[in-house]
């Protein structure tokens, strides 16, 4: 067997300022970028194989080089980046400079992670998130099993505050539950974290009548976690059997969804599209509504049918005197 004495190394540098000359680069490249971000330049040394399907390696000392798949779950959409809350920084603000060595080494891999409490908690400056109550409430989640960090719904390349800035309603609750279906949906991401079975999310919620239209009109954490009206998402998973499966949660004059899902209406005062959308379309959920001349309506309704049977019955019941 030959020793494995290969230095692999890349032409960062080198290739990086060539990126810039070639015109399909360019395009990769968009000015956006450069007006949220001082660090483009330097982030591509990483993205030049993190954003890309494939990567070149090659060996210094023959000149060969091979191409490489980069692994699904480790590329970043540089537009999905420089859209995200941390759209200023360079890599290396949370990563350690070692990372421009490839291969990348196992210190450097098992590198310490600053965690939100380390740049936000205390601050002013974001005092509207209310950091310190959601830290507590995770502390409290059921998901706070070893390895499990905020980051790990938080994706630390994407993140948006969705919610809260959100003038679709639909639009939110989809990006919300796909931060919980990143595993909920995706057993290899579950398996990290934990040795249970593969929960199937379908079949759980077997009970709940056309799944689809609720996952499109709910979110996850509606059921999955207890009211807190301080902050304006509620972060402690309850256990499943504290899960909410009574359907007059909802459907009912008093539905939980006020003080979860539609508080944004009441928080943020927004004009045009959002509150109209959410009050006249989208709180419409059966039960938790009463237009009143709705009611009169239903209950003419059952008034003449109760008639029709009454009247219908009276003349069965002549009918079988005259038989
Ligand atoms: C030559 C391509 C290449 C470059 C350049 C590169 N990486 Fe990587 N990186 C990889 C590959 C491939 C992996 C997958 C694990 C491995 O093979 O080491 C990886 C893994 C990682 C991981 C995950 C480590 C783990 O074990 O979970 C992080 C974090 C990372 N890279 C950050 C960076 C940063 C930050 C930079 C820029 C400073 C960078 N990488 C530059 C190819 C590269
Ligand atoms: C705000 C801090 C932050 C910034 C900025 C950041 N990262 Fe990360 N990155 C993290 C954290 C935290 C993790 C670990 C995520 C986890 O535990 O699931 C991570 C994980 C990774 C991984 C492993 C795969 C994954 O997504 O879990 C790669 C690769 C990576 N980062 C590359 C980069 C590159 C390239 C950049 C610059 C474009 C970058 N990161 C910018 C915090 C950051
Ligand atoms: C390394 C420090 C650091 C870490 C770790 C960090 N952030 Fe940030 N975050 C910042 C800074 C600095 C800004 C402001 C960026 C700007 O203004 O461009 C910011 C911006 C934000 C914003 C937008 C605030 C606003 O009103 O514009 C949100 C939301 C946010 N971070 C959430 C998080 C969450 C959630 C985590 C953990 C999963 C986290 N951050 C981890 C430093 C950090
Ligand atoms: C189980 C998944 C999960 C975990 C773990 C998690 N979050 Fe969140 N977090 C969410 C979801 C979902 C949202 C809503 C995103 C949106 O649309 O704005 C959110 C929103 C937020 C917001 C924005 C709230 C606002 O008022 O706009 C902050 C800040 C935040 N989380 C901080 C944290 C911190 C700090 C931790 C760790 C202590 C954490 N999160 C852990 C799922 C999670
Ligand atoms: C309408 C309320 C509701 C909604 C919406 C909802 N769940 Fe559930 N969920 C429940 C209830 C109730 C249970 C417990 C069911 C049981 O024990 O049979 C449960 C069970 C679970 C379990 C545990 C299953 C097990 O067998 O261990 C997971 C994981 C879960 N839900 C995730 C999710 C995710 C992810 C979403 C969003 C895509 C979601 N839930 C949406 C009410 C809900
Ligand atoms: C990073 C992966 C990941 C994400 C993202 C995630 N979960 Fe989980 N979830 C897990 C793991 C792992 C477990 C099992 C924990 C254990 O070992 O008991 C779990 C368990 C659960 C359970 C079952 C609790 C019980 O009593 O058995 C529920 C309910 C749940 N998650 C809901 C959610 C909701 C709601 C979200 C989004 C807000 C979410 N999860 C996001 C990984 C994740
Ligand atoms: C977490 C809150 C919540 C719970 C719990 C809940 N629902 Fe719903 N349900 C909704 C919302 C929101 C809609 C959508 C309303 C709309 O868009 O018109 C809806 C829609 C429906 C619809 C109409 C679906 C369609 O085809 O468009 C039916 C039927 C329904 N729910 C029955 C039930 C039953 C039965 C239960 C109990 C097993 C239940 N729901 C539990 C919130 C909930």
């Amino acid at each position: 067997m030959k020793t494995p004495t290969r230095f692999f190394s890349l032409l960062l540098l080198a290739a990086a300022s060539t990126l810039f000359a070639q015109p399909e680069d360019t395009l990769k490249l968009k000015p956006s970028y450069f007006e949220v971000n001082d660090y483009v330049e330097d982030n591509e040394a990483c993205l030049i194989c993190h954003a890309e399907m494939k990567f070149i390696i090659e060996d210094t000392t023959t000149g060969r080089s091979t191409h490489e798949h980069m692994c699904p779950d480790r590329i970043i959409d540089r537009e999905v980046f420089y859209t995200s809350v941390h759209k200023t920084f360079s890599c290396t603000d949370c990563h350690s400079y070692d990372f421009n060595t490839f291969p990348h080494n196992v210190e450097t891999r098992v590198e310490e992670q600053l965690l939100c409490m380390d740049c936000h908690g205390y601050d002013e400056t974001f005092a509207q998130y209310h950091f310190e109550d959601i830290e507590m409430e995770f502390q409290e989640s059921i998901h706070n099993v070893e390895e499990f960090t905020c980051w790990k719904c938080h994706d630390p390349h994407s993140y948006k505050a969705f919610m809260r800035n959100a003038d679709d309603l639909e639009e939110a609750i989809l990006y919300d539950n796909n931060m919980c279906l990143k595993c909920h949906a995706n057993f290899l991401r579950f398996t990290l974290l934990t040795d249970r079975d593969e929960i199937n999310i379908l079949d759980t919620h077997e009970w709940l009548p056309n799944q689809a239209a609720h996952f499109r009109s709910v979110r996850c954490i509606e059921c999955h976690t207890e009211i807190n009206d301080s902050i304006l998402i509620a972060h402690k998973i309850l256990p499943k059997t504290e899960a909410v499966q009574r359907c007059t949660e909802c459907h009912s004059s008093d539905s939980r969804l006020m003080h979860t899902l539609y508080k944004f209406q009441s928080r943020e005062e927004r004009k045009g599209g959002f509150i109209n959308g959410v009050i006249i379309n989208t709180t419409f959920v059966i039960g938790a509504n009463q237009i009143p001349a709705l009611n009169i309506l239903s209950f003419v309704i059952l008034g003449l049918t109760l008639l029709g049977i009454g009247f219908h019955t009276f003349l069965r019941i002549r009918k079988q005197k005259t038989d």
